[in-house]
């Protein structure tokens, strides 16, 4: 046993991928070491087949063959925990990566979408995603969102009281096959990260289920309507323990067999625990893995697993993160205050949480040469800075890696997860070209555009460029 980034302790025995025991030599798995070894191939031909270079300084990169991987590792998990037979719907979360060929690709490997925004909603249907394989949660839902998911057939989970009138009205006025459930909040704590810990005293999210008269509003609510037949709780994501991650779904899975015992009849059918799985941000090793927290909850919750009820997941981060690099060309490189500085293309457009906030979501550097090449050298202590106007705009401070010179290269790691997909649009910086890349099968590396470059003429047209005039169109203030 050893412990993980979440401070847990957690159990290093092989998982169920049977190429676990290869690896690099040094105890990585053969897994991980392939993925190391497909990114820098990438990151060269990248370079090489003109994606990346003086005039195009910054791509994302997504590993297509490893976001198989995983959504294959996924399934496994699961499948090898729950009673044969037992529903199961893997539902990605596409706050984390919300880009179409991703949810396409996904699909095709038997994952559906937990949306939550119209948006997303769109992007799922827009990746051809059946209402079956989608579940719409989000605090704030209006009510023509409710009425066109429950015209979708789509599930949805109530956040709150308020949405559950809301849906009363809509299941008055239409018959709809949604899967309804109301999400509740255990209250059972928060991890080392205040903004992704979703199940504090006092979390926006969902009912809070320990508050004075809430168990009882949620048990009766249950009794009213026979339709509600799902129970929902997301316990929080990255800097969660997973065993309160494992705490929050043991107290779902006790409130839905209380629910189920007073009303006399099996009607809550499906458990969606949320997803969360956090992803290690300091190593290329993937862990903790699905594998192990699949078989964390089959201790904490054995029930969970027996049959009875069918299960939705949502993760997101760790589905993606470790397929994904932002790679930036080194534009200048230059010294201050004795501190070498490398100043890229990317920062915060790409890196918005960890330029604002570096300590909750430091970011791993890797440095390749001007030709793509690993960077060789002694480690040097340096800042690898962003394009942006303002001085806390870095990727990373103080980062030791091979320094950084003009015209080479810096990946910002384990990015495929809430960094290059949520663009933001300081000092009107493009949003990046996104990339997907595979073996091409004859030793090299083939590409397939995921998302264009931002163009100027569209940032010109966001910003407001069809209505050039309409302010001073408005009339003046008559001057006395
Ligand atoms: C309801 C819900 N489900 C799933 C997720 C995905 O979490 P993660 O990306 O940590 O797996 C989130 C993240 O905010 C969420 O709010």
């Amino acid at each position: 046993m050893t412990n993980d980034m979440t401070g847990d302790a957690v159990d290093n025995e092989a998982d169920s991928r049977a190429d676990i025991a290869v690896g690099d030599g040094f105890g990585m798995p053969a897994y991980d070491a392939d993925r190391v070894a497909r990114r820098d191939d990438a990151v060269r031909a990248a370079v090489e087949q003109g994606l990346l270079g003086p005039g195009s300084p910054i791509v994302g990169l997504l590993d297509v063959t490893g976001i198989r991987e995983s959504a294959a590792a996924l399934r496994a998990a699961f499948d090898a925990v729950v009673a044969p037979g037992t529903p199961v719907l893997h539902a990605f979360a596409v706050k984390a990566t919300p880009l179409v060929p991703v949810l396409r690709l996904l699909r095709e490997e038997g994952i559906g979408a937990e949306v939550a925004s119209p948006g997303e909603l769109a992007l799922a249907r827009a990746a051809g995603l059946h209402p079956e394989m989608t579940v719409l949660d989000s605090p704030a839902k209006t009510p023509a969102e409710l009425r066109e998911a429950l015209a979708l057939d789509i599930a949805v989970n109530a956040d709150n009281p308020q949405e559950l009138d809301r849906i009363d009205g809509l299941m008055k006025s239409a018959a709809s096959r949604s899967p309804l459930g109301i999400r509740v909040n255990p209250q059972v704590g928060g991890g080392s990260i205040e903004a992704t810990s979703t199940a504090t005293a006092t979390s926006k999210f969902g009912v809070a289920l320990r508050d004075e008269g809430a168990r009882e509003w949620v048990v009766r609510a249950y009794q009213d309507r026979p339709w509600l037949t799902r129970l929902h709780a997301h316990t929080g994501s990255q800097g969660i323990p997973l065993s309160l991650m494992a705490q929050g779904v043991a107290e779902a899975y006790a409130l839905a067999e209380e629910i189920n015992r007073r009303i006399g009849r099996r009607q809550i059918t499906t458990l969606d625990i949320g997803g969360g799985l956090p992803v290690n941000f300091a190593s290329d090793a993937t862990t903790p893995t699905y594998a192990q927290y699949a078989r964390l909850l089959s201790e904490a919750v054995p029930g969970l697993f027996d049959g009875r009820y069918g299960l939705v997941t949502e993760f997101g981060r760790s589905l993606l993160a470790k397929h994904g690099t932002v790679v930036a060309r080194v534009e200048y490189a230059k010294s201050a205050g004795g501190r070498p500085v490398a100043v890229t293309h990317a920062g915060v457009q790409v890196a918005t949480r960890t330029v604002y906030a570096p300590g909750s979501w430091p970011l791993r550097i890797a440095a390749y040469d001007g030709k793509a090449r690993p960077k060789e050298g002694p480690a040097v202590v340096q800042d690898v800075a962003g394009p942006a106007c303002f001085s806390g705009d870095l990727l990373a401070e103080g980062a030791a890696l091979p320094l950084l010179e003009q015209g080479d290269y810096a990946a910002a790691l384990d990015t495929g997860a809430y960094y290059f997909a949520h663009h933001y649009a300081y000092n009107s910086l493009a949003r990046p070209g996104i990339h997907g890349f595979a073996p091409d099968g004859a030793g090299g590396i083939a590409f397939a555009t995921v998302r264009e470059a931002q163009s100027l003429d569209e940032i010109v047209a966001e910003s407001g460029g069809a209505h050039t005039a309409s302010l001073t169109t408005l009339s003046a203030p008559k001057r006395r």
